[in-house]
């Protein structure tokens, strides 16, 4: 649709997790014109659900390079080693400025940052907030940061595609805005440089710890424009989210790993502990193990879900170091305290995304991408716990001075990049294609499942594109539902045509028919850039 009013800035920021406030938050200290642009409101993104914390290594006698160590492993061969390096080694200090910029962290009695651990790390290495509202509390702290910053400021405001001039270098981003009284309807913000920082797509599942909003926007808007995005198949499953029956659909609440890194167990109906003898570290293997090992469990059992066991924390401990997760477990009946908890892995985080290099920079001219929506090596085929909000601090920074050095000039936008290529559906095919999702490429996939999966989309696709070519079309109205689910359709059908395509098991990519690890065809990434000429 064409932009019914404009705003001209320097950058674009798109989101308003950790990385999107941090990236603006820096180009504005240095001087440049810059937008933020949000779907929900400032602190609705997955950033606020975060619980367990912030990875770094702050502790006495941790370094960088166990942290590498450590992360390498869970990405199961196909980290990028330079740019975990540049993580980790710039991790410290980027939590340190996140502090400056006022957010609360946790303190020891001695005053030191209180550290906890979580599944793949071999030290105590997280720090956390408000005991396991860490998110919310790097949120409050950057939204405040923001709000007092000389920058713009756009909620309700859902991306649709990408500007470009005639170079096909960035120009900014159209968007549709709902309720912002000047900025109402399809407009755009004209920069040239957009930053997406859009968070994850976990809302391809009817299952996820992700917020309704996390419905892959960027990597949509990225395909679109013909930006590369690689690793889309692997989506992580976190193993411990409460489970509230097995038909409980949306955002569910999330046990988190630390948990487990204060020392709860996992155990079946009858209390044995599974996770004995599976890993040197038992229950804090890394998440892709625990997942599947809970998996497997559930299946021999015939059962539904998993316990974890917390009793012996005692009240005082659960209120005082895990209030959110105690008042979530109390409002849905169960109390921690003394019974065990009912678990099961649902959909986590998106260890693939946009490709970028280490300075952020998509595969397009003045693109770029940040935290969960990007692939900037760091994950490999499966996160290490709490690396994501480190992620998105540390290439936010990078992002901005990047942008900072470069000042590209302001160009004419032509059009909108790849715009208008993909049919628009209906709202209501948003479920359909989490169910679809759920059955065929959940947390275990086989040829058989995904070729299901990948018949079904394409019909929904079909559909969509005959009723738009229809004389009279019952056609979606344009609206953020039909954007969301017409999103939600393109980023499954790419991350269902690389599940097929890797035929092996590794990481959180997990195929039962292909049950082990092939390094000698698959220690590769599969990249998807849909061509420009489509159009
Ligand atoms: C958790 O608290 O278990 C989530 C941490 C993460 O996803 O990194």
């Amino acid at each position: 649709p064409a932009p019914g009013w404009a705003i001209d800035a320097d950058v674009v920021v798109v989101g308003s997790g950790v990385a999107g406030l941090t990236t603006a938050l820096r180009c504005a200290a240095a001087g440049l014109a810059t937008v933020v642009v949000t779907k929900a409101r400032l602190d609705d993104g997955s950033t606020r659900w975060a619980q367990g914390g912030i990875a770094a290594a702050l502790g006495e006698g941790d370094t960088p390079q166990q942290h590498l160590a450590d992360t390498l492993v869970a990405g199961a061969g196909l980290c990028d080693e330079t740019a975990v390096g540049t993580l980790v080694t710039e991790g410290p200090d980027a939590v340190r400025r996140l502090i400056e910029t006022g957010a609360l962290f946790d303190r020891t009695e001695s005053g030191d940052i209180a550290l906890t651990r979580e599944g793949g790390h071999h030290r105590r290495r997280i720090a956390h907030a408000g005991g396991d509202a860490t998110g919310a509390e790097i949120s409050r702290a950057l939204v405040e940061a923001v709000r007092s910053a000389a920058l713009h400021t756009v909620e309700n405001a859902l991306v649709l595609d990408l500007l470009t001039d005639a170079e096909g270098r960035t120009a900014g981003v159209t968007l549709h805005v709902m309720g912002e009284g000047q900025h109402d309807g399809v407009g755009a913000v004209r920069a040239p440089a957009v930053v997406l920082a859009t968070g994850g797509m976990g809302q391809v599942f009817s299952a996820t710890t992700n917020p309704s909003v996390s419905t892959g926007d960027g990597v949509a808007l990225a395909l679109r424009a013909g930006a590369e995005v690689s690793d889309l198949e692997f989506v992580q499953f976190h193993p411990t989210v409460l489970f509230l029956g097995a038909d409980s659909e949306g955002q569910q609440p999330l046990v988190s790993e630390a948990v487990r890194g204060e020392g709860a167990h996992l155990v079946d109906a009858s209390g044995t502990r599974f996770m004995l003898g599976q890993h040197e570290l038992a229950e804090l293997a890394p998440r892709d193990i625990v997942a599947k090992a809970i998996t497997r469990r559930m299946h021999e059992h015939g059962t539904e879900h998993m316990y974890l066991d917390a009793r012996h924390f005692g009240a005082e401990m659960w209120e005082h170091r895990f209030p959110t997760i105690l008042a979530a477990c109390r409002a849905h009946g169960i109390d921690p305290v003394t019974e065990p908890i009912p678990v099961a892995p649902a959909a986590h985080y998106a260890s693939g995304g946009i490709r970028t290099d280490l300075a952020g920079r998509t595969t397009v001219p003045g693109l770029y991408a940040c935290g969960e929506v990007a692939c900037t090596g760091v994950h490999g085929a499966n996160r290490l716990a709490s690396n994501s909000l480190l992620e998105g601090l540390v290439f936010a920074e990078r992002i901005a001075a990047d942008i900072v050095r470069d000042r590209p000039g302001r160009t004419d936008a032509v059009e909108p990049a790849g715009g208008g290529t993909d049919p628009l559906l209906v709202p209501e095919s948003r479920a359909a294609i989490q169910r679809i999702m759920t059955k065929g490429a959940g947390v275990i996939r086989s040829a058989a499942s995904l070729a299901t999966a990948a018949d079904a989309l394409e019909a929904l696709h079909r559909t969509a594109a005959d009723d738009a070519d229809a004389a009279e079309p019952k056609v979606a109205v344009p609206g953020v539902d039909a954007w969301e689910a017409t999103n939600l359709l393109l980023v499954s059908r790419v991350l269902v045509a690389a599940a097929r395509e890797r035929e092996e098991t590794r990481g959180c990519h997990w195929r039962e028919d292909r049950p082990d690890r092939d390094d000698e065809n698959w220690r590769r990434h599969l990249v998807v850039r849909i061509a420009q000429d489509r159009r």
